[in-house]
């Protein structure tokens, strides 16, 4: 492998336990304001150091990311269809691989869609960016099975990402679904499992437990952690299982801990400082000398 593609990759995955904790805040993308992502800026700055790498927009890293960080970028370069439009899966390439190189990116991410209208379209798309990106040593991650209608299942995710990793992508992000290890097992190259929607804290670390467990290199997860009322405490539960080798308990009672701590933290500085009353001194009004009244003598 050439040295800047293992260079990029192990950037991202780390070599010394070959495990990865991206974050994902890209969801705008499609979702546009989602919720509790309508100021990514604040959502980022207090979890970026707690991830292995951040996955965004090109719009959003430019935005909202100070440039002066060392946190790998792993960058989104699909899209074209919203949430409210005909078809999540009409994507195509909407940045060249000279923005992309420009913007210091360690990986591209795309989605394709298997099964769907524009499966064609996608899968094309994925194994021209691989040719492109090879060129100049930057790895590819194939996103597959966003959107609802797809099956979920272990058979219907093997097929994904197996095509996936057959177009030349070095990563494969999908979901996590029953009988995994056959999907991680029929895949030649690394795999990540994507978070999904919001779920209980203490599930979504079960999820990331099994995903690694059932031979995930590690997790994509985005709303899980900023949608969480606590996304610090969380990202640190889930950092806990994937490179702290740490069981579900200890995870989730490290959130707990932290979580606790960070409300105290909160309500110490939302109490209104304890001013001293003013001690308003009397005025002194002096008694009015009221001229004696020569009538009252
Ligand atoms: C979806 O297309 C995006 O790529 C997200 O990055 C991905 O779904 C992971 O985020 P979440 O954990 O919120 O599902």
């Amino acid at each position: 492998m050439d040295w800047g593609l293992q260079n990029r990759i192990s950037q991202i995955i780390k070599p010394h336990n070959n495990r990865a904790l991206m974050l994902a805040v890209d969801h705008g993308y499609f979702l546009g304001p989602t919720e509790k992502l309508e100021n990514p800026k604040k959502v980022i700055a207090p979890l970026l150091k707690y991830c292995d790498s951040l996955m965004v927009t090109r719009g959003i890293q430019r935005t909202c990311v100070p440039a002066t960080t060392d946190t790998p970028i792993v960058l989104r370069v699909s899209g074209g269809s919203s949430i409210i439009g005909e078809d999540l899966s009409q994507e195509d390439i909407t940045v060249s691989i000279q923005d992309a190189i420009r913007l210091n990116a360690s990986v591209l991410a795309m989605s394709i869609f298997v099964g769907s209208k524009y499966e064609y379209q996608t899968v094309v798309n994925l194994g021209k960016l691989v040719s492109k990106a090879e060129k100049y040593g930057i790895p590819v991650l194939a996103v597959t099975a966003v959107g609802k209608e797809l099956g979920k299942d272990e058979r219907y995710l093997s097929l994904a990402c197996r095509i996936a990793a057959e177009q030349g992508a070095h990563i494969v992000k999908t979901y996590y679904c029953d009988n995994f290890e056959k999907v991680v097992q029929s895949c030649p190259v690394p795999i990540i499992v994507a978070g999904g929607k919001k779920i209980p804290e203490r599930d979504a670390l079960q999820l990331t437990y099994d995903s690694i467990k059932g031979g995930a290199v590690g997790v994509d997860m985005g709303r899980n952690i900023w949608q969480s009322d606590h996304p610090v405490a969380m990202i640190r539960a889930v950092r806990s299982i994937v490179h702290g080798n740490s069981s579900v308990d200890q995870a989730y009672n490290l959130y707990k801990k932290l979580a606790d701590e960070g409300s105290k933290k909160k309500n110490r500085s939302n109490k209104p400082t304890q001013t001293k009353p003013t001690q308003t001194k009397p005025t002194q009004t002096k008694p009015t000398q009221t001229k004696s009244d020569p009538t009252k003598k």
